[in-house]
């Protein structure tokens, strides 16, 4: 059951959700745990309540990774621990508004925390990786990457950006030791809705999952080998024939000539 030698995960968003859910499987696996968020006083208690249960060491790191200090902070720790065998890359927000509505400062933050602390963080953990000749990134996606509503213009860009970039990683990777995956969560029941536009009592229960069991088939899927898991997603053979279908686009994508319906 173990998702490779249980070295140190380092978990962002770690005190709550999604990420919360993750720390405490990969506790429950063995890993000791670098847990990375704002609050100290959060921090501390998810990290005294981990050890607690799972006796795994537990470390910490306050860190605003909206902030240039913040993803810095956390890209250094990265880079020097070499106990580090594992990033979850799991902090992020929404912002549900209609872009006719929204306020682009709001748009900026959230772009700066769901896309550029991301890929730094991918960025310096993969350096480390090869460095050390193995390792593990997991970053986090959201079926708001393939499921495109007008509210989710911005939070649904930087997802779809996520399912990319850890493609192009994923391929920068191969035969290697460094495994990369993205996970694509519908709806969980989390506290990411509160005041992003869209409340958590507009939606079905059927169609909201418990973090717990998002991060449990995250794991399961890492341990199956996928690059890419959508916990819900009821056939896997779905995702292959979309992904089938944009490798049969690429022939056609960078041609001399326009295609013949654009000539005049
Ligand atoms: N919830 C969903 O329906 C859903 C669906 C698909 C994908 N996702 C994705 O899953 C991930 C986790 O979402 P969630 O619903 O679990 O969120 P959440 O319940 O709101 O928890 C967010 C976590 O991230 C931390 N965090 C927030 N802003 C931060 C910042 N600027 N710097 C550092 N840490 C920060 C929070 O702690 P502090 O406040 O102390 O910093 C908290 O630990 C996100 O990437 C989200 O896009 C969520």
């Amino acid at each position: 059951m173990s998702t490779q030698k249980a070295g140190t995960a380092l978990v962002t968003g770690a005190t709550a959700g999604l990420g919360a859910a993750y720390a405490e499987e990969l506790a429950a696996r063995g890993h000791n745990l670098l847990l990375v968020a704002r609050d100290q006083a959060r921090l501390e208690s998810a990290a005294a309540g981990l050890a607690e249960r799972s006796g795994v060491e537990v470390s910490m790191l306050s860190a605003d990774l909206a902030t240039p200090q913040g993803v810095r902070c956390v890209e250094d720790r990265l880079a020097a621990d070499p106990s580090i065998d594992m990033l979850v890359n799991n902090a992020g927000s929404a912002v549900f508004d209609p872009l006719s509505e929204a306020d682009p400062d709001r748009l900026e933050w959230l772009i700066t925390l769901n896309l550029t602390s991301a890929t730094r963080l991918a960025t310096a953990a993969a350096k480390a990786f090869r460095g050390r000749g193995s390792g593990t990134i997991v970053n986090i996606s959201s079926a708001l990457a393939l499921n495109i509503l007008p509210v989710g213009a911005v939070y649904g860009g930087t997802k779809a950006y996520v399912i990319a970039f850890t493609q192009a990683l994923a391929q920068e990777f191969a035969g290697s030791r460094v495994r990369v995956q993205v996970v694509v969560p519908g709806a969980l029941e989390t506290a990411i809705w509160n005041g992003s536009g869209v409340e958590r009592d507009q939606l079905p229960s059927e169609v909201v999952m418990a973090p717990l069991d998002a991060a449990r088939a995250g794991l399961a899927g890492l341990d199956a080998g996928e690059l890419v898991t959508i916990p819900s997603l009821p056939e896997y053979a779905k995702w292959e024939g979309y992904e089938n279908a944009r490798q049969e686009l690429i022939p056609g994508l960078s041609l001399a000539h326009p295609a013949e319906r654009y000539a005049r």
